[in-house]
């Protein structure tokens, strides 16, 4: 993995955007609603960031541990300071432990990620029996979400895809449902969904 992320160098202002905040906190909201989550779980959240959905997961269970690829935004993850958040620099789909977990969540990441066989064989290997996801990401768009389509290998995802994915590697009651729209500006809105699954 090179040592260097294209997220490094926009780690510093990415809690500025208003539209980020509000994003992550509609998907928290939709997470909460969908999973119970209690204080003895333990978490990962991958693609953390800079911590939008950690940090309000992480109030709510035991332990969460952010994975991500960019130091930069793991440097932001960690000036939180919160006791229970651990962070992880690193690819998730190469993450590698003898503990298991008993939820993944993630947000608007599963889109720079190439290999989606990869990605749920991984969440699967990681979960307890019973364990759960909650995988929140754009539905399918034209590609004009980014401004630069570098490191984005999808451009949204289909219910159809994913919940046969999702299947096809062990999980079961997947649901995939639509949580809202955001707005970016000067375009249309682009629809984002919540993909929850139990191992
Ligand atoms: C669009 S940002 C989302 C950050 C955060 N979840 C949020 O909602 O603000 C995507 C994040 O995923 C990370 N990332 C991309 N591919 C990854 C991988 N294979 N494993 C772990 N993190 C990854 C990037 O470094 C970046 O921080």
């Amino acid at each position: 993995m090179s040592e260097k992320s294209s997220f490094d160098n926009r780690a510093e202002d990415w809690d500025s955007s208003s539209m980020r905040v509000q994003l992550a906190q509609n998907i928290y909201d939709a997470i909460v609603k969908e999973i119970k989550l209690t204080k003895e779980m333990d978490v990962i959240d991958f693609g953390a960031g800079t911590g939008l959905l950690s940090r309000n997961i992480a109030l709510h269970v035991n332990s969460l541990l952010g994975i991500d690829t960019s130091k930069g935004m793991l440097e932001k993850l960690d000036a939180l300071e919160m006791d229970n958040i651990v962070s992880c620099y690193g690819d998730f789909c190469e993450f590698k432990s003898v503990k298991k977990f008993d939820g993944i969540v993630s947000s608007m990441t599963m889109h720079h990620i190439k290999e989606l066989d990869k990605l749920f064989e991984k969440m699967h290997e990681l979960l307890k029996e019973g364990g759960f996801i909650a995988i929140a990401d754009l539905m399918s768009e034209d590609g004009t979400f980014h401004g630069d389509n570098d490191g984005v290998h999808h451009f949204g995802f289909e219910e159809e895809y994913l919940l046969k994915i999702a299947k096809a590697h062990g999980f079961k009651e997947a649901k995939y449902q639509k949580i809202f729209d955001v707005q970016k500006e000067g375009k249309d809105a682009y629809g984002i969904f919540l993909l929850s699954a139990k191992k």
